[in-house]
């Protein structure tokens, strides 16, 4: 199964409506996200974190769709996956679980398919592609140090997990910083976490200029 998280404001992307409510080649983001996550044949349901007052719109965005539940998720993104994965744990639980981000409008093929692949020996799995720009540490406004690149990785969603084990890392989760993804709570306790090649495709709209892109991305049918 997944769990799209949709919960956030994604002030960085400018604009009043929150960026995965807003439309890009004629369809919400968020629709976008769901549909591609649909088209997989290894998830068998969607699961949908939004924040409390966006349910009505998340629903309409999404009438039709067969959505699992709606789920109101959190002040932060740990928060609204944790929403995500109790709900599914009230509900019985399940084997592995796919947790993706709903401002990634393009899931190229192939993607869940290695995730779930990587799955089988591990109880995590993320996809990455390497760094091309140098790395350097900013030193005060001069450049410091140069990091070695080669072994820096960019992590997308969506993220495979064995489903008792991310939800036992969230439970767990004590630490006063923020995780800033679900596999490094999975690392924390110790556990692998596969890579798998990703793709420049699954971009998160982060950034005003980054509607464009997957405007042009969806002009291109590069899909
Ligand atoms: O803001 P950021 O780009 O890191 O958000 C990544 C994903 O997490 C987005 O799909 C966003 O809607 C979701 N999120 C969430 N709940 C929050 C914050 C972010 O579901 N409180």
């Amino acid at each position: 199964m997944a769990l799209l998280v949709a919960a956030g404001q994604g002030s960085r992307a400018g604009g009043n409506v929150p960026k995965q409510f807003r439309t890009v080649a004629g369809k919400a983001v968020l629709a976008h996200a769901f549909d591609a996550l649909a088209m997989c044949d290894e998830i068998d349901a969607i699961f949908v974190v939004v924040g409390p007052e966006q349910e009505e719109e998340a629903r309409r965005l999404l009438i039709h769709r067969p959505v699992a539940a709606f789920i109101a998720g959190g002040a932060d993104r740990r928060g609204s996956v944790r929403a995500g994965l109790e709900h599914i744990a009230q509900i019985g639980g399940a084997g592995e679980v796919l947790i993706h981000d709903a401002a990634r409008p393009f899931l190229p093929p192939g993607i869940v398919a290695r995730l779930v692949e990587a799955l089988k020996g591990a109880a995590g799995a993320v996809p990455v592609l390497p760094i091309a720009d140098t790395l350097v540490t900013d030193d005060g406004g001069v450049a410091g140090a140069t990091v070695d690149r080669s072994c820096l990785r960019r992590v997308q969603t969506p993220q495979g997990f064995r489903f008792e084990a991310i939800w036992s890392a969230h439970q767990l989760w004590d630490s006063p910083h923020e995780a800033t993804d679900d596999a490094q709570m999975l690392q924390v306790r110790g556990h692998d976490v596969k890579l798998v090649r990703g793709d420049e495709r699954l971009f998160k709209l982060t950034y005003p200029d980054d509607f464009q892109k997957a405007e042009t991305l969806f002009a291109s049918g590069r899909r």
